[in-house]
């Protein structure tokens, strides 16, 4: 029995602009499950970052819960909240939010820094660690202007791990990236999840959804279908390509 991590109950979300409702996620149920490599696609506009950063605590709900553990998210205070998103979450996106002023090896550190149980000797490990094994340990002393954007975005997923989180958030994390940088971050991604983070993934990019062994379709704020899939291995790829690229279309993606 699968364990739940995100339970999502009569979730809804409206954004009011100019006194303009418009309702991006309507009464939607969804079970998150502990460890797996969730993947959330859609057509643009479809609600998919809403319900990413609902998920994460980013966002506030309109109506309904989202349970974390257990926990209903929707009811915390904000200081529990800003714990649980620097403890439990890791987010990336596509835009890669790396402070400019500092080195790779500092941005990584920094939320680290905020947790006062850890002690900096454990963070310094722990960032050492995390940018070699993304192999930007070389470059980790430069200023994010200094390094490529897939050097950059390695970076910015070693920030989003350096306490450990639950869940792993992205946000199109490819989307700036060309096909070689996008495949090492996936490589990175199919790796962290074989190690057990869970990991909860938007994106257009067929080939990257392929990483999940779950995927979620949205179209306008509900789910409309979604697919099961044996953890990814390179091996079976054109099976795995075939079945979810045939799952895709029967959806006009
Ligand atoms: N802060 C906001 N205020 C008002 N409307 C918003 C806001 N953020 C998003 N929306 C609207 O909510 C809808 C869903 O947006 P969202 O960003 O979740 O879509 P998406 O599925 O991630 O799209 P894309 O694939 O283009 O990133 C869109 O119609 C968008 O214009
Ligand atoms: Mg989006």
């Amino acid at each position: 029995m699968e364990k739940v991590i995100l339970d999502v109950k009569n979730l809804d979300k409206v954004y009011v602009s100019d006194g303009v409702k418009n309702q991006v996620i309507k009464n939607m149920n969804l079970e998150i499950y502990d460890g797996d490599f969730t993947v959330i696609m859609g057509p643009s506009g479809s609600g998919k970052s809403t319900l990413l950063y609902c998920l994460g605590a980013m966002e506030d709900v309109t109506e309904g819960s989202i349970l974390f553990q257990g926990e209903d998210i929707t009811k915390m205070k904000e200081n529990t909240l800003s714990d649980l998103r620097l403890k439990e979450f890791g987010f990336i996106f596509q835009q890669i939010h790396l402070i400019s002023n500092l080195t790779l090896f500092q941005n990584v550190i920094l939320p680290g820094l905020a947790l006062p149980e850890s002690t900096n000797k454990d963070i310094y490990e722990r960032a050492d660690n995390l940018l070699e094994k993304f192999q930007v340990k070389h470059v980790s002393q430069r200023l994010p202007s200094q390094v490529s954007g897939g050097e950059q975005q390695r970076a910015a997923i070693a920030r989003a791990l350096i306490n450990q989180p639950k869940v792993l958030f992205a946000d199109e994390p490819t989307g700036a990236l060309n096909q070689n940088n996008s495949e090492i971050v996936m490589d990175l991604f199919s790796e962290l999840n074989r190690n057990g983070q869970s990991i909860l993934l938007v994106t257009h990019d067929r080939r990257a959804a392929l990483r999940g062994n779950r995927i979620i379709y949205i179209i306008d704020g509900a789910v409309k279908s979604e697919m099961k899939l044996n953890s990814y291995d390179s091996a079976n790829l054109k099976d795995r390509e075939h079945t979810v690229n045939t799952w895709l279309s029967s959806l006009s993606w």
